[in-house]
């Protein structure tokens, strides 16, 4: 694929790596390669030293992403609608275990994979017009890039199952009011607020914030006493590195401390 066909951009500033999925005809829908090219983009991210924190985003003004592409999925059968299903959940899972923060700009339509890739990030900021939903039932299939399982995980059983089993969409409102995202903002205000956030965990410790990002996605997978061993065994590392000597030194002598991620 040239560079001119490309669906997901990348940026990288001062720490925060804007990947915003780019193909504003189809409402930023993903079809086969879009998945693929955002898989690339994570993975470059993940490697890259410069980069602490990723925001996930869509091009224009209307769209988050509006789904797997409808267009691709009406020609799968039984066999390659699980793939395209496992291909879907691969990238999501990619993006959760991503060991930076990663938080989602949803700035419009967050429908069926869009809403599910908003899910697989850390949290999620949305616009004053952006609309959630998972309308797969409409089409005669179920959320397959992860909703049925991290949508309940998130809002509750039944506030999932309603979303889920309706197809209905909600608006930025209802979905700060549910917990499906943690604030809402005009829109042009959105990415600014989301490198805000994303300058106050890069002033922490880089090593921490990532432990701690396990500490929480890994810890969910686990019994509550499995979690705290992880949780202790996590705060031990931390304890064996010199970001932590730094961070309590500096507040011992009152001052900023310099994490350098060792
Ligand atoms: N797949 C493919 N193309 C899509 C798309 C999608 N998910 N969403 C929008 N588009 C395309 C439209 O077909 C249209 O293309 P053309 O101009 O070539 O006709 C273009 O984007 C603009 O869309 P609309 O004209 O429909 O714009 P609108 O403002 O009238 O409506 C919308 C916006 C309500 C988001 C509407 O586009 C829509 O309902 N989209 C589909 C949403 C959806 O059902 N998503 C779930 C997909 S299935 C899925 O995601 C399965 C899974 O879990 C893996």
């Amino acid at each position: 694929m040239s560079e001119t066909d490309s669906n997901v951009g990348i940026e990288i500033e001062a720490g925060i790596a804007t990947i915003t999925v780019d193909r504003p005809k189809k409402l930023n829908a993903l079809d086969n390669d879009t998945l693929e090219e955002l898989g690339e983009a994570f993975q470059d991210a993940i490697f890259d030293d410069e980069v602490g924190v990723v925001i996930l985003t869509g091009a224009g003004e209307k769209a988050f992403v509006a789904g797997a592409d409808i267009e691709m999925l009406s020609r799968q059968g039984v066999l390659d609608g699980k793939q395209n299903s496992l291909l879907g959940q691969d990238l999501m899972d990619l993006i959760e275990d991503c060991p930076k923060p990663v938080i989602a700009a949803v700035n419009g339509f967050a429908l069926g994979g869009g809403c599910e890739l908003a899910l697989a990030c850390d949290f999620r900021y949305a616009s004053e017009n952006a609309v959630f939903g998972l309308p797969e039932v409409g089409l005669g299939i179920l959320p397959g890039y992860g909703g049925t399982q991290r949508l309940p995980r998130l809002v509750g059983t039944g506030r999932a199952m309603e979303m889920i089993l309706t197809g209905a969409r909600i608006d930025a409102g209802e979905a700060l009011r549910i917990g499906l995202v943690n604030r809402v903002l005009p829109l042009g205000e959105l990415l600014p607020a989301c490198r805000e956030t994303a300058g106050a965990i890069l002033s922490k410790g880089p090593l921490a914030v990532q432990m701690a990002k396990e500490a929480v996605r890994r810890g969910s997978l686990l019994s509550l006493k499995e979690g705290l061993a992880l949780e202790a065994d996590l705060f031990g590392l931390c304890s064996a590195t010199e970001d932590m000597r730094e961070g309590m030194k500096a507040f011992l002598e009152k001052r900023k401390p310099e994490f350098k991620g060792a």
